[in-house]
């Protein structure tokens, strides 16, 4: 006698999206929904938790980086889908459930941080169509074409909150240099 039932079990799915879903992000005036913030709020914390502290380090590399390569590379691999000028409409992107990003879209461009974003092109975003480019691309190749698809929203998200425009004064302690600046 067999014991091979037929009766399949019923796992509870033990799917990746219960992270962040339930935080509403209070984006109220982006107009992309309840939804979409959410899923994006869980990325963002995948992306914290992989990336650990160097989430929000400023990406210094990208100095390095070719703009003018960047955006060949840009027409080359992700045009297809984030549309020559990265607005999200190109030829791909009618087929995906959820579309390709606006990368002109300031607010998008400002909601993960740059080693975020990086990462992203990298490596892609798990569960989306969003590929990783660094098989293709190669480590510079990634960079290049991070630069250039950073550019599309024209500031630069970097330092937002915290910008480091003035280096911490450590002139605690009492005694009295007698050198203020001023
Ligand atoms: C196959 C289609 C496809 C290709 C090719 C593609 N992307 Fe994407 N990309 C997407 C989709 C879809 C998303 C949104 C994923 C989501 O829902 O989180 C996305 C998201 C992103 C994001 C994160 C959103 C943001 O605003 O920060 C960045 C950055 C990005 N893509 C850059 C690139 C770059 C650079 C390339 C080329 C190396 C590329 N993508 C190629 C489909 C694509």
């Amino acid at each position: 006698m067999s014991e091979a039932d037929s009766h399949e079990k019923e796992q509870p799915e033990v799917g990746g999206h219960a992270l962040g879903a339930h935080d509403h992000a209070s984006g109220g005036e982006h107009a992309h929904g309840g939804g979409h913030m959410g899923h994006m709020e869980t990325v963002k914390r995948a992306l914290q938790k992989k990336l650990g502290d160097q989430y929000d380090a400023p990406l210094a590399e990208l100095k390095g980086a070719n703009l003018a390569r960047g955006k060949e590379l840009f027409q080359k691999s992700c045009a297809s889908c984030h549309g020559k000028t990265g607005v999200g409409d190109g030829p791909n992107a009618a087929a995906f459930a959820s579309p390709p990003a606006d990368l002109t879209d300031a607010h998008h461009a400002r909601y993960y941080s740059d080693r975020g974003r990086l990462e992203i092109v990298r490596y892609g975003i798990e569960g989306t169509p969003m590929p990783g480019a660094m098989k293709e691309l190669g480590e510079q190749g990634t960079l290049d074409v991070y630069a250039f698809a950073r550019s599309l929203a024209g500031s630069p998200p970097a330092a937002s909150e915290k910008s480091p425009a003035e280096p911490p004064k450590k002139k605690k302690g009492g005694h009295g240099h007698g050198n203020h600046p001023h």
